[in-house]
């Protein structure tokens, strides 16, 4: 009887598994995205990225894109309403669509803290092609005037994560009153915190710097982007005004790793 159940049950997870993982695509042996796309005109790239995408995203993305799939209502983060074009993890100044590399780089990863699965397994040329299909659902990627070039990110220097360097990161977070939201310690439980809500209208938590994974990804470029052009969509705002130093920007990234308990690279 256990036995049988055993079965049952490693039937069931390979049959998720095969399920959840994303198949490979038959053109995966020239998968460089750069020949796919030149061996595909944009309407065929469409036609595939609309397959790609009701196979693997529209369970929670919806069939609109809006962001309405059968699975959402049990979703907190919810998932993105392509429909509103407004993305969180972007290189391009606030208000701005994000590049095809923005997009990518959030698929291959996923979005962690969040129900946004990796996709990393992904043929290159599916990717390519769910990144033009899900332009389709708003007209924002017809108009130029929404397009701006990103900002440059530099290799982080020397100095980040040096204690003269968090003393300074330290002061700029209370001169920028991260602290508003973020907190005076990090925890995410600033005076404004409980009021903070995203674009929908729903509640959103500001992130505890100690604890816990990074949305936008692990890496101190990652950081350093987040804060340089803020999180479409949510209260987090772009500081690329207020702190066009790019060595201040360093040094706030140098105190949010300590903050991490790390000051690790
Ligand atoms: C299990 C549910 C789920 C599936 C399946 C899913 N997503 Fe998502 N996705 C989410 C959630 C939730 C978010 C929002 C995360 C957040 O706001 O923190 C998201 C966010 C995104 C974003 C926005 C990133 C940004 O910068 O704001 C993109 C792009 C995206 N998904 C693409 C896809 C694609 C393409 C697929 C299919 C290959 C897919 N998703 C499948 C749940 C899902
Ligand atoms: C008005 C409120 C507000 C202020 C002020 C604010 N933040 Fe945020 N921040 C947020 C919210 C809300 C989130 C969470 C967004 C999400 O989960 O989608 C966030 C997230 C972040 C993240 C994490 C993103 C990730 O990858 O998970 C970083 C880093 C960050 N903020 C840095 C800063 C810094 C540095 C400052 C000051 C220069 C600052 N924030 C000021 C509201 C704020």
């Amino acid at each position: 009887m256990v036995f049988k159940r055993w079965i049952v049950g490693g039937a069931l997870c390979a049959a998720l598994l095969v399920a959840a993982a994303p198949a490979r695509a038959q053109d995966d042996a020239q998968s460089d995205p750069s020949r796919l796309a030149a061996a595909l005109n944009q309407p065929q790239l469409v036609r595939l990225g609309k397959q790609v995408y009701d196979r693997y995203c529209v369970g929670c993305h919806g069939a609109k894109g809006d962001g309405a799939g059968v699975a959402a209502r049990w979703l907190d983060p919810k998932p993105r309403d392509f429909t509103r074009a407004a993305f969180k993890f972007r290189t391009t100044p606030s208000g701005t669509l994000p590049t095809d590399q923005d997009l990518h780089r959030s698929i291959s990863r996923g979005v962690f803290r969040s129900s946004m699965p990796a996709w990393f397994l992904m043929a290159e040329s599916e990717k390519v092609a769910v990144i033009e299909y899900l332009k389709t659902f708003s007209d924002r990627w017809s108009d130029p005037d929404e397009y701006e070039a990103p900002i440059f990110i530099p290799e982080p220097p020397e100095f980040v994560g040096e204690p003269a360097s968090v003393v300074r990161g330290k002061e700029l977070y209370g001169l920028m009153r991260c602290f508003n939201c973020h907190g005076d310690t990090g925890h995410g439980d600033g005076p404004s915190a409980p009021t903070l809500t995203d674009d929908t209208g729903r509640h959103i938590v500001p992130f505890d710097f100690t604890s816990g994974v990074l949305k936008g990804g692990p890496g101190l470029k990652d950081i350093y982007r987040t804060f340089s052009t803020g999180l479409d969509g949510t209260p987090m705002p772009s500081y690329s005004d207020s702190l066009p130093n790019e060595e201040d920007r360093w040094h706030l990234v140098s105190y949010i790793v300590s903050l991490r308990g790390s000051g690790a690279k």
